[in-house]
């Protein structure tokens, strides 16, 4: 704490100084949450708040298809992220030219990307979707064939909900995954249960379908964080990325987990010296720049997931 407290201090003068707006996603360092942080939340809400940003500068601690996002949503502000490094398994699965060469294969389908894709992708699809918002936005559209991209469990979590809602779809996907959500293991949960009665498992719709199955609660960030604050249960265990579980035991202290979290190393590169170093000057590659016409394609398929799951 003596160490951070000077960093913490010297950030938020800096963010005042500089006119920043610091948007954190849920899975980052406790002390960027609770210690510099404006507003932190899933990609859904953190995208809301690019939108509603009037500040000239905003620093995006999270990863950098979210920084994009944010530079989509506010191309007024200079938007910076605190390490260009700070990728995704999931956006840098997929290439715009690679999705136009799957579109050719699908030309009937409606084009959904999630949110963690690349502005490219963005740009070249119908409408994008976050995990708070996929299945309402899915059905809702007229198409019978989606071609969803880029995550491929996720896909598959859909197909299932489809089902489960009676909705007749065909979901054909392209090939990624997250490198954290595509690795839990089925048989820990099991374990788990026979060791921990009223046990309840948290899980997020990357994760593969024999985890998701498995689960008592599937949704984003935001959402399983709600649901575990809301939930009576002696024990929880969080098939996601740990800076969640971090998050929650600040939050709701009473609650207990057992292990079984992962670390995403991407949303690990995210320090408060980082943080502090982007505010006092910028390295080139920290600004994310954006071709206009580009930038324009990809909003129109944000707008339509605005539009749709308000
Ligand atoms: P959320 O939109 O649920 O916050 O998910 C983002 C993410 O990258 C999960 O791995
Ligand atoms: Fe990407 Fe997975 Fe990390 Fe989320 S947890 S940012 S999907 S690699």
């Amino acid at each position: 704490c003596r160490e951070i407290a000077p960093l913490t201090l010297e950030i938020n003068e800096l963010k005042k100084e500089k006119g920043a707006v610091l948007l954190a996603h849920s899975y980052v360092e406790p002390e960027i949450i609770y210690g510099v942080a404006d507003y932190s939340g899933d990609s859904y809400m953190l995208s809301l708040k690019a939108k509603e940003a009037a500040a000239e500068t905003i620093v995006f601690s999270g990863v950098v298809f979210m920084a994009e996002t944010a530079k989509i949503l506010s191309p007024q502000a200079q938007v910076v992220v605190p390490d260009r490094a700070s990728g995704c398994s999931l956006a840098d699965s997929l290439t715009g030219e690679q999705l136009r060469e799957l579109k050719k294969l699908y030309p009937e389908a409606a084009v959904v990307c999630y949110i963690n894709s690349t502005a490219e992708v963005k740009a070249e699809c119908d409408v994008c979707v976050t995990s708070s918002n996929v299945y309402k936005i899915v059905a809702s559209l007229p198409q019978k064939q989606v071609l969803f991209v880029p995550d491929r469990l996720m896909a598959e979590n859909i197909r299932v909900e489809m089902k489960k809602m009676g909705i007749e779809k065909e979901i054909v996907s392209s090939d990624g995954t997250c490198i954290v959500h595509d690795n839990f293991d089925p048989e820990t949960i099991a374990e788990a249960r026979s060791k921990f009665p009223g046990l309840k498992v948290v899980s997020h719709p990357e994760c593969t379908l024999n985890i998701t199955e498995r689960s008592d609660y599937v949704g984003s960030t935001g959402g399983m964080m709600q649901y575990v604050k809301a939930t009576q249960a002696p024990y929880f265990m969080m098939l996601t990325e740990c800076g969640l579980v971090e998050r929650i035991e600040v939050e709701a202290p009473e609650k207990r987990f057992i292990s079984g979290c992962k670390l995403c190393p991407y949303m690990k590169m995210n320090s408060l010296e980082k943080i502090r170093d982007v505010l006092l000057e910028p390295r080139p590659e920290q600004i994310i720049e954006l071709d206009e016409e580009l930038r324009l394609k990809a909003l129109g398929s944000i707008d339509r997931m605005f539009e749709i799951a308000e």
